[in-house]
């Protein structure tokens, strides 16, 4: 199969979230399967081009945009082994110093992408078997595909959707939609039309993801959990039972490549479930770089865990529940590591007051930026990860901290709920591998963190058994790419 990403994220080289890094595992899983991959995405200008190999310059065109025909290059280079082709509009689109949040429309930004990666295909006769969108960003190329492009090739590509989080829909007006070509037909104001592709009743106001819904072969969400909640409730709950034939649930995995303290070159001293002495190097090595306090020869109730939670501060991921985490940690005399960015200027203000508040003691580090290398410091020396959010699609941190023998402590929500089960809960004890808390009150994190932290102190044995089943627990796309390939599969049969 031939199968090309559209993606506004590509971990390690444009990543803000789990978007990139499920376009980059998931690539590299199905390119190890024997499949041909290409990613399409924008060539921000925050790209740091030493870490793209074998880049060239492969075409120069021009792509649409609001009465103009924009030169536009492509460049062809290779990320972590995988073939990438960057989208470079000469126009001001994808300028500035992180790959969201520049000075540009982002919604115009993607509308455009959108159409440039169609265009791209259809001067350079690129014919895949699938294209793969993700999230709103790229939401608008199905349409734009069944409106203008059928033509690309005899062997139609097929066009699966992933949705990683239905908070974000790309909220746009009739007139921003003209803006890539679009003549509107496809979103008719008549009839059933209006209620498939409109949010709420306006006409005016399109969501580029419903519209995504609507004219993708496939629909896929991050997990089976977050399939069921997304059915039962939400804006979108509507138009995905109508489409529910064709919306299935994948969880997603992590790059085994990637996260693996084996080989991990950011990590002090490497480890694995056999041997997880260097996990102790990579915990006393953060705990010296921080200046948290060294924990000697404790035992018992002195044994200081430490919790990390690495995480965009949104609200989504239950930030009164993590700034309640950071206080109880200290209560309890653990220690705890908050690594996270804030894109809304008046969470980062809480934050910068609750670092300024505990930075200066040896206890509690809140580290408000984005650092890659830090991460994998952080999730190598954590006891715990916590992981309190509000809603989930899928979560990669609590997968990536097993991997590095974190045990995870979460709320029961989405992809959580399908990758973390209570160790005191005792229905599933083969499966038990964190500590799982359900209630959106302090009462009921701390319920979950005391008895983690008990668990700690008062089992060392039980702790360091469970360290190791965690570690050899596959979470990898090895698990569920096939999954994504039996979908590709099926719809080329079907077509
Ligand atoms: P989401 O996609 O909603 O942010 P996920 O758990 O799926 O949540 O994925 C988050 C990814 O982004 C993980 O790889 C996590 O380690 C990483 N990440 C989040 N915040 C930061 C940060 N401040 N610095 C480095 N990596 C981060
Ligand atoms: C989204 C979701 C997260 C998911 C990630 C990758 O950002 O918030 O739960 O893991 O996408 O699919």
């Amino acid at each position: 199969l031939h199968i090309v990403h559209a993606t506004a994220e590509m971990a390690p080289i444009a990543k803000v979230g789990g978007l990139g890094d499920v376009v980059t595992g998931l690539a590299r899983a199905c390119i190890t399967r024997g499949h041909k991959v290409d990613v399409m995405l924008p060539f921000y200008e925050c790209i740091q081009r030493q870490h793209i190999n074998n880049l060239v310059l492969i075409s120069t065109y021009a792509s649409y945009f609001n009465g103009d025909w924009i030169p536009t290059n492509a460049y062809r280079g290779e990320v972590s082994g995988i073939s990438v082709i960057f989208i470079e509009p000469s126009n001001h689109f994808f300028k500035g110093q992180s790959v969201y949040g520049g000075s540009y429309n982002e919604l115009e930004a993607y509308l455009f992408f959108s159409r440039a990666c169609l265009e791209w295909m259809q001067v350079t006769g690129t014919r895949p078997d699938f294209i793969h969108v993700h999230e709103w960003q790229t939401g608008a190329l199905p349409l734009l595909y069944w409106d203008m492009y059928q033509d690309l090739s005899l062997k139609k590509p097929r066009i699966v959707l992933t949705i990683h989080n239905m908070e974000h829909y790309g909220e746009c007006s009739q007139e921003q939609l003209s803006k890539c070509g679009l003549d509107g037909s496809v979103y008719a104001t008549e009839d059933k039309a209006v209620d498939d592709r409109t949010i709420g009743h306006n006409p005016e106001r399109l969501s580029l993801l419903k519209g995504g819904i609507v004219y993708s072969n496939a629909v896929v969400t991050v997990s089976p959990t977050y399939l069921k909640e997304t059915l039962c409730s939400g804006w979108l709950a509507s138009t995905l039972l109508r489409n529910r034939d064709k919306y299935s649930g994948i969880l997603n995995g992590i790059d085994s490549a990637m996260w693996n303290p084996a080989t991990d070159v950011f990590l002090p001293a490497k480890f694995d479930a056999e041997n997880f002495q260097g996990k102790n190097v990579c915990k006393r090595f953060v705990q010296r770089g921080l200046g948290l306090a060294l924990e000697g020869t404790s035992s018992g109730s002195d044994r200081v865990p430490l919790v990390v939670c690495v995480t965009r501060l949104v609200a989504q991921k239950g930030l009164h529940l993590l700034t309640h985490a950071i206080h109880r940690v200290d209560e309890l005399g653990g220690q705890m590591v908050v690594l996270g960015r804030a894109p809304d200027g008046r969470v980062e203000r809480e934050f910068e007051n609750l670092a300024n508040l505990y930075n200066q003691g040896s206890s509690i580090r809140i580290l408000l930026m984005y650092s890659e290398e830090l991460s994998h410091m952080l999730y190598a020396a954590a006891d715990m990860v916590l992981v309190p959010s509000m809603y989930e699609p899928c979560g990669l941190a609590q997968m990536i901290g097993m991997r590095y023998g974190a045990i995870p402590v979460v709320r029961k929500t989405g992809g959580l709920a399908d990758t973390v089960f209570d160790i005191d809960e005792g229905s599933q004890p083969e499966l038990a591998n964190g500590f799982v808390f359900e209630g959106i009150d302090q009462g009921s994190l701390n319920w979950a963190l005391d008895r983690a932290f008990s668990y700690y102190r008062e089992k060392p044995n039980e702790w360091a058994t469970t360290l190791q089943k965690v570690m050899k627990v596959d979470n990898s796309w090895n698990k569920t790419a096939g999954q994504y390939i039996d979908l590709y599969n099926t719809l080329r049969v079907k077509w």
